[in-house]
């Protein structure tokens, strides 16, 4: 019998977490899809189908295998354990099934942020346990190597791994008042580890219809399609094909509309690889099975500008009409007199530095599913920004706001990414033209070469400082390769010159940064908005500095920190303000480790150790711009408590964090409430998930929804304003803070009460917009109401003969104004850490060549160094509870640190990232030959 014909389907028993099944399929299928589409087994996740990100690992007798790349076949009679298998129950009803231990821990530690790589780091942390019940941090490092991680940093995830053994109990939830700064597990941690999370691929209707996009194969060309009618009726089971001649309403789009250039489906030429042209739309083994090459279009490929360089100085053909050598816009920011100060200063640094693009890298390729709910198109997909992602579709399908409702699904991994569409208007598409529920998720290759990546830069600083080492004056210039479309290339010329001085006091400032459109993927938001690549400039010229002036590194920028009633270069009056106490705090390990690095030096040939140092400021959310939030909070009849909280959690912690600050503003305890999550269609908007502001913006409005909240419940019960307020069994209870006494409380029944607006008998909404102002055209203005910082110190190791680089340790002091929950503030630390560590060495994406997890590397394991983090609490006077955003300020130091690290060890100074070996091999032989 041919087992290998495409039609081939056979019986295969396998005994799956316990139960005997009897599976039909084609042999080869792979198993990853029978577990997920046969089997509903949805826990197991794919990043890649092929090998390379470990997030569909299962065990099949016993062995942690990756799904995507076994044939079903070679199941056949094993014992296959997902992650449903792991709780002690059957599988089928999670959310009753007790955790096993690892999970627990893995809960306890912080161990899952966005959770789409858990399924599978538990099923290799599950084989490890048991061939090694006590393992070493090698073994765990080695055992888990296999899967990757984007968010976490793999720090906690070690540590959970390594303790499963003590099998501690969950601490019980803090008590009313002081969930603020408590360490509890995250509060949507549950179905992270058991299985449960829905992602965007894990829910689709019954019988939806698969989406799959046809994508330019070049970086500019133009295109005609064939006879798309006859293509559709020889191919049974395609339902249609979708074209931009479908699009009602406008075929453009942008996160910044005043900028939107993209089409949902180009139109007659596509400007990047990977761009989309049509959409196909059928039966699921159809599509699956279908050859895409032979989908009737002429293309007529056109020289494409590769590269900031051409574009600037091609005239003739511009990627978009009307962009006069492909400027998209510049952002400048001056202050005083930048040119006289650096000619009149004693000490001049100077450098040009060039950056590549980033991949964001999250382990869930984009996903969701589309269907009709009467006339209104409803989209399940993941997002960082669900009421950005409604009015966008909504202007592309040419229906008003309210007839598309997004429902994010949790996203596994963002990082800026999320915040455009992707999909999202293509569901729309599909959905209305065949009348019938659809579901698409984007392959790896189809993810990274059509989504945003980070801005490359190609920049250049001068600063100066007198002969005490005070700052005095400082230019800077970067051009931004910002790709095909507009996206976020906007802010990040705006926010670079806001923050390309680092948190120093910089009284002569002269920035300005380019967006310039190329044939390249567009580049939008990814962690830091290109503060990261400037932040690079200035310390390594803050380095150069300090050794003109004869001063230490970390003296030197102590000594030019800003300080609370400082001006910034927008001229804004700066107030708790960290950067000084984050120096302070690495002063003991900064002395240690160059001590540590002397020594081992003086011994060593070939390996030298060196320690670098950088900073990071970053102003919390829009870049003088409203971005209000608006929480509402609602007690019900039956006396349940519910917060309606639209801020999407993307891993970074936000349904945690935000519901401790409003529990600790109301005064009633964190396990009374119920989260009512984002959905354009109930939740009031949060505003999206990026800047750094979720914490502050939407925790603000928490905060003052909890404030205001209480203070109705007190009127009511003409009660004190400390007042303790109990919610049991239906009813209020008001007592009086100081006495036990049943005359001092106060008792409000609650099934007595009529129901108001959204049904609630007591009900709070407040919202909150940071307090800026728009910058003039000097970029003066407040730009931002809260800012957070930051410093860390690399140590690395540089094998001078091979030009590898080994992060051993990361230092890292960030101001968080008030640490709301400390491990997730760790988590956060760890993670960005990594992406730094990743930008600083290893990741550089180019487009048709590294479109895959196999090519494109990101850290693993093995890369992470010792990472110690130092939680300093400055507090904000505009921050709930003083409190600062924390997400990208993290991975600012990182890169300008380790490059500081590497001229520390072995004089080499790397100009252009990343720094792989062959450019620190080549770095090495300069400084050798300018001595
Ligand atoms: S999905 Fe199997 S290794 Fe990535
Ligand atoms: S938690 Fe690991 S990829 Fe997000």
């Amino acid at each position: 019998m041919n087992l290998s014909g495409p039609g081939v389907q056979i019986t295969i028993p396998i005994n799956i977490n316990g139960a005997n099944v009897v599976i039909t399929s084609h042999p080869s299928r792979r198993l990853s899809e029978v577990l997920r589409e046969e089997l509903g087994l949805r826990g197991t996740k794919s990043g890649c189908n092929s090998g390379d990100c470990g997030a569909c690992t299962v065990l099949v007798d016993g062995e942690a295998i990756c799904a995507c790349l076994t044939p079903v076949i070679q199941a056949q009679s094993c014992s296959v354990v997902t992650v449903e298998g792991l709780s002690a129950g059957d599988g089928n009803n999670l959310s009753e099934a007790p955790l096993s231990a690892l999970q627990a821990s893995m809960l306890r530690h912080g161990a899952a942020q966005c959770g789409i790589c858990t399924p599978g780091m538990l099923m290799a942390a599950r084989a490890l346990l048991d061939k090694y019940p006590a393992p070493t941090k090698l073994q765990v490092e080695d055992g888990l190597s296999g899967v990757l991680c984007r968010c976490t940093g793999y720090h906690k995830i070690i540590a959970a791994v390594l303790d499963v053994g003590a099998n501690r109990p969950a601490p019980p939830p803090p008590r009313a008042g002081v969930a603020v700064g408590a360490r509890i597990e995250r509060l949507d941690g549950l179905k992270k580890i058991d299985g449960s999370e829905v992602f965007g691929a894990d829910y689709w209707p019954v019988d939806a219809l698969i989406v799959r996009a046809i994508r330019s194969p070049h970086a500019r060309a133009g295109f005609k399609f064939g006879d798309l009618e006859k293509w559709l009726y020889s191919n049974k089971g395609i339902e249609a094909v979708v074209t931009a001649a479908d699009i009602k309403g406008e075929n453009r789009f942008g996160v910044i509309p005043a900028f939107a250039d993209q089409p949902a489906l180009a139109e007659i030429k596509t400007r990047f690889r990977g761009e989309a042209v049509a959409l196909v739309v059928g039966d699921a083994q159809v599509i699956e099975a279908l050859d895409l090459e032979e989908f009737p279009i002429e293309w007529s490929k056109t020289k494409a500008l590769q590269s900031v360089e051409e574009a600037l100085a091609s005239v003739c053909s511009p990627v978009h009409s009307g962009i006069e050598n492909n400027i998209l816009l510049e952002g400048k920011v001056v202050r005083g007199d930048a040119k006289t100060a650096l000619a009149n200063a004693d000490h001049i640094a100077c450098l040009n530095f060039e950056t590549t693009f980033v991949e964001h890298a999250y382990i869930e390729p984009e996903a969701g599913c589309a269907w009709m709910d009467g006339d209104v198109v409803v989209i399940q997909a993941c997002t960082q920004a669900p009421i950005m992602d409604r009015d966008a579709t909504a202007d592309i399908l040419g229906l008003k706001h309210e007839q598309v409702r997004i429902i994010p699904a949790a996203t596994g991994g963002g990082f800026g990414s999320k915040l455009d569409i992707s999909l999202q208007p293509l569901l729309g598409l599909a959905t209305l033209k065949t009348g019938k529920p659809c579901r698409m998720v984007y392959t790896r290759e189809e993810s990274m070469a059509s989504t945003t990546k980070r801005h490359p830069a190609r920049m250049s600083g001068r600063i100066g400082c007198d002969e005490t080492g005070k700052i005095v004056g400082m230019e800077f210039e970067g051009d931004f390769n910002t790709g095909a479309y507009a996206s976020w290339g906007p802010t990040v010329s705006g926010r670079v010159p806001v923050h390309a001085s680092g948190p120093y006091l910089t009284p002569n400032y002269h920035a300005t940064a380019r967006a310039i459109h190329t044939n390249a993927p567009p580049s939008g938001a990814f962690r830091g908005f290109g503060v990261p690549q400037a932040a690079i400039v200035q310390e390594i010229l803050y380095d150069a500095l300090a050794a003109k002036s004869g001063l230490d590194r970390l003296k030197f920028r102590q000594l030019n920190s800003l300080v609370d009633g400082d001006k910034t270069i927008c001229g804004q009056k700066l107030h708790g303000v960290g950067i000084g106490q984050c120096l302070d705090a690495l002063e003991k390990r900064w002395i240690e480790a160059q001590e540590i690095a002397a020594s081992f030096n003086s011994q060593s040939q070939t390996l030298k150790k060196g320690v670098g140092i950088a900073s990071c400021w970053y102003g919390c959310g829009n870049t003088a711009i409203a971005n209000p939030s608006t929480i509402r909070l609602g007690i019900t009849r039956a006396g349940k408590l519910y917060i309606h909280q639209g801020a999407v959690d993307i891993g970074q912690g936000s349904n945690t964090v935000i519901l401790q600050i409003c529990a600790d503003a109301l005064g009633i305890g964190i396990d009374k409430f119920e989260i009512i999550g984002p959905d354009t269609a109930i939740t009031p908007d949060c505003g999206k998930t990026s800047g750094s502001r979720q914490t502050y913006v939407t925790g603000k409005a928490a905060e003052l929804a909890g404030i205001a909240l209480r203070k109705k419940i007190l009127r009511m019960s003409n009660m004190a304003e400390d007042a303790e307020i109990l919610l049991e069994a239906g009813s209020l209870i008001i007592r009086d803070a100081n006495s036990s006494h049943v005359t001092s409380s106060h008792v409000i029944g609650l099934s007595e009460l009529e129901p108001g607006e959204n049904g609630y008998v007591i009900s709070a909404e407040e919202t909150y917009d940071p307090p800026t102002t728009p910058l003039d055209e000097n970029g003066q203005g407040v730009p931002y109401a809260v800012y957070g910082y930051g410093a860390q110190i690399a140590e690395i190791e540089v094998d001078t003969k091979l030009g590898s680089v080994r992060v051993t340790k990361i230092t890292a002091a960030h101001d968080v104004g008030r640490a709301i929950n400390p491990l997730l503030c760790e988590g956060q630390i760890e993670g960005g850490i990594a992406q730094g560590l990743g930008m600083a060495l290893m990741e550089e994406f180019i487009p048709g060549r590294t479109e895959n997890l196999h090519d494109y590397l990101i850290p693993t394991f093995g890369d992470m160094p010792e990472i110690q983090s130092i939680l300093i609490e400055k507090p904000d006077p505009e921050g709930p509870m003083g409190a600062k955003g924390l997400g990208e300020h993290v991975l600012i130091p990182t890169a300008p640190a380790i490059l500081n690290a590497i001229h520390d060890a072995c004089g080499a100074r790397i100009t252009r990232l990343p720094a792989l070996p062959h450019r620190v091999l080549a770095a090495i032989k300069t400084s050798k030959a300018e001595q």
